[in-house]
């Protein structure tokens, strides 16, 4: 074999070289005990007398030199090898660090809680009532017959005739009387549907119930309680109004409104430029009520009251659309 061919040959080997198994086989078969420079030296005694000694002398210097080249790479692959490990192992403390979403309460739940917190500090027991509720229940009993007109005071979502998603909490109250005689203390958190929906209202939202009901309860315990509740929520300055108004279910009747924290009173948008935000209906329990559920009202004298949890929020937080609570943004909710 020609010196030229054998360069070729070594330098066709070496660039095909792409990792550390490439370079062990192809160092076996140029350096190894049957490889291509062993066979050469063999083959030496074949070469005519006058060139054997120049020709040697050629073929030791390339294999010197194809060991170096080897070699080098051996130790390219080696350094690379162990950049790489340490590479994923190191930790770059100057990175910032990232910071873990944490769960928060939903701003409903939060006003849930602290209204429970108040009336069961006055007394009250807690109760619950089902969301998918009788006709009987919701409207009946309460004193609005089928053609009454108080039946549009509330859009009804009808599961079918006499079922419907509850408009409002109040039907607990029958469940309640139904269940246990006076004397009687207990508020009714839940979830309540109408078919209305703008800045202020919307179609799911939550209650409170209140109800006592015992010998001598009079108009002034209820407003009583009910002053004393939105101390306790708002703060001891708080703007609060008893406004005469209408249930079929209560008599005298009553709503309360805060004075609107948005405006401060000016006049918004969410407060109808009224000044004033409704909080709650009230009123003393229907004679026809007590009777529909057993009781004497000559015996016993009641008052009642249902509030709403989303309006309680919007005040207590400053919120001034209450679909916020609703779209799950979480940009809204991190801020409770
Ligand atoms: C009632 O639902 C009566 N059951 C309240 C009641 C209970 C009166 C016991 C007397 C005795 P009203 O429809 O006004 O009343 O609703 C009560 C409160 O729920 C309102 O003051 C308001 O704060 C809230 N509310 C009513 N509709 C919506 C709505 N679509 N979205 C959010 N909050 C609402
Ligand atoms: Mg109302």
């Amino acid at each position: 074999m020609e010196l030229d061919e054998i360069l070729g040959q070594i330098e066709r080997e070496l660039e095909a070289i792409k990792d550390e198994n490439d370079l062990a086989n192809v160092k076996i078969r140029l350096l190894g005990r049957k490889g291509l420079f062993s066979s050469l030296f063999e083959n030496m005694k074949n070469i005519p007398q006058e060139s054997r000694k120049e020709f040697g002398k050629r073929l030791n210097l390339l294999k010197v030199e194809t060991e170096e080249r080897i070699k080098k790479l051996e130790i390219d692959f080696e350094e690379k090898r162990k950049r790489k490990k340490e590479g994923a192992s190191k930790i770059d403390i100057t990175l910032p660090g990232k910071i873990p979403l944490v769960g928060k309460k939903h701003p409903i739940t939060i006003t849930f809680e602290e209204i429970i917190r108040i009336f069961t500090s006055l007394g009250f027991e807690v109760t619950e009532g089902p969301e998918v509720e009788l006709d009987y229940y919701n409207f009946e009993a309460l004193n609005i017959p089928k053609d009454h007109p108080a039946r549009d005071m509330q859009d009804t979502f009808y599961i079918k005739e006499d079922v419907v998603l509850r408009t409002h909490t109040s039907p607990v109250q029958i469940r309640t009387m139904e269940a246990k005689k006076p004397p009687i203390r207990v508020i009714a958190p839940g979830a309540v549907y109408r078919c209305d929906q703008d800045i202020s209202h919307t179609p799911m939202f939550h209650q409170v119930e209140g109800l006592m009901v015992d010998k001598n309860v009079r108009f002034s315990d209820l407003k009583g309680i009910l002053t004393v509740f939105a101390r306790e929520m708002f703060g001891e300055d708080v703007a609060v109004r008893f406004r005469p108004s209408y249930f079929p279910f209560t008599e005298p009747s009553a709503e309360v409104d805060i004075g609107c924290v948005i405006c401060e009173g000016k006049g918004c948008r969410v407060c109808k430029d009224t000044g004033w935000l409704e909080i709650l209906g009230s009123g003393m329990v229907h004679p026809q009520v007590l009777r529909n559920v057993g009781y004497d009202p000559e015996e016993v004298t009641g008052f009642a009251f249902g509030m709403g949890v989303e309006r309680i929020a919007m005040i207590k937080f400053g919120i001034d659309d209450i679909r916020q609570f609703y779209y799950n943004d979480l940009r809204f909710l991190s801020q409770f």
